[in-house]
């Protein structure tokens, strides 16, 4: 069952286009990673779908409402997380999670308990009286987690959750979120690839604006794996061999990353998915009489296909 719909999601400011065209689909009990450069629309998609900010044109559904005309009850079914969790500094702990179950709506006799569960899951019971002004950022950041677990939503919205902390806090904060995973589904943005390939079973690549892949971390690297990029170091000329290795069919790009300082040259293939270019590069190579001292088929992470993804080259 899909929690999430977007159907070209579109977001301009003036004549700038944030978010464009923006279709995808996220199913029930998913962890998500909106993954992208700085600008690239991701807290702007977020917002959308959390309804504080109206698309320009298209519209999305929240386990079934649509944000646009169901808005409120769209809204009853998420928690969000925005990016700058705003905290009131003089509140204490539970007091700040009172306030802001009151906001919500949320009321009656399971008010205590749903913040009490809340505190409990992130960890905070322990500071439940702590003055949010004393709180280190990653305590901060597990406020406003649970926070976004008021009302007991059915879908998490989490903006860059990690962003700020040091390596314990954000192992701990990622540890919450999977556990959070087991009875939410779960959208969050982030620029760490490690921790989209740690913890998000699908991925959703955003650049400039645009959606540029969707899919599993695996699927992803596979299909670059398919695409073969191979690394040369060679000693010889630059021109006839490059000329040659483009002449090649399936060969779409060569980068001269070359000559390294001990004056051998090295070149990057990129050719079409499901190639191998070795081969071929090597009788090349050969052919002129040229000495090749390495030649590499490169096994992708999840980084290297964010970094083709979005290059700007
Ligand atoms: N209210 C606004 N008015 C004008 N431009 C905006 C507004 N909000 C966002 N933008 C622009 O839209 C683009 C996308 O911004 P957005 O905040 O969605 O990026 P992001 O992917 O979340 O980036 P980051 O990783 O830095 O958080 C940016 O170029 C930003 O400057
Ligand atoms: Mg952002």
């Amino acid at each position: 069952m899909s929690m999430v719909v977007a159907e070209h999601l579109h977001k301009s400011f003036g004549r700038f286009i944030a978010v464009r065209d923006a279709s995808f689909s996220i199913n029930k009990g998913e962890i998500v990673g909106f993954l992208g450069p700085n600008g690239a629309g991701k807290t702007t998609t977020m917002k959308m779908l959390t309804g504080y900010l109206p698309p320009t044109a298209g519209t999305a559904r929240i386990a079934g409402h649509d944000i646009i005309r169901n808005s409120l009850e769209a809204r009853r079914h998420l928690g969000y997380m925005p990016e700058n969790v705003p905290l009131y500094e003089d509140l204490r702990v539970f007091e700040y999670l009172q306030y802001r179950a009151k906001l919500k709506g949320i009321c009656g006799k399971s008010v205590r308990a749903q913040i009490g569960r809340a505190m409990e899951r992130c960890g905070l019971t322990e500071r439940y009286r702590n003055l949010i002004s004393t709180l280190s950022k990653g305590y901060r950041q597990r406020v406003g987690l649970a926070d976004a677990l008021l009302g007991e939503p059915d879908l998490l919205i989490l903006d860059e959750p990690t962003n700020g902390l040091d390596p314990n806090q954000i192992r701990q904060i990622r540890e919450l979120i999977r556990s959070l995973a087991t009875e939410h589904t779960v959208i969050l943005s982030t620029h760490i690839l490690s921790e989209v390939e740690m913890i998000c079973n699908k991925v959703i690549i955003i650049d400039q604006g645009d959606i540029k892949a969707a899919d599993t971390p695996a699927k992803l690297t596979h299909d670059l794996r398919a695409a073969g990029r191979v690394s040369i170091e060679y000693k010889g000329e630059l021109e006839p061999v490059v000329r040659e290795l483009e002449a090649f069919e399936p060969v779409k790009k060569v980068l001269v990353e070359g000559p390294l300082p001990d004056g051998w040259q090295r070149v990057i293939v990129r050719a079409e998915p499901g190639t191998d270019t070795r081969e071929k590069a090597a009788a090349i190579i050969s052919a002129h009489g040229y000495p090749l001292r390495h030649i590499y088929r490169h096994i992708p992470t999840l980084e290297d296909v964010f970094v083709e993804m979005t290059r700007r080259d």
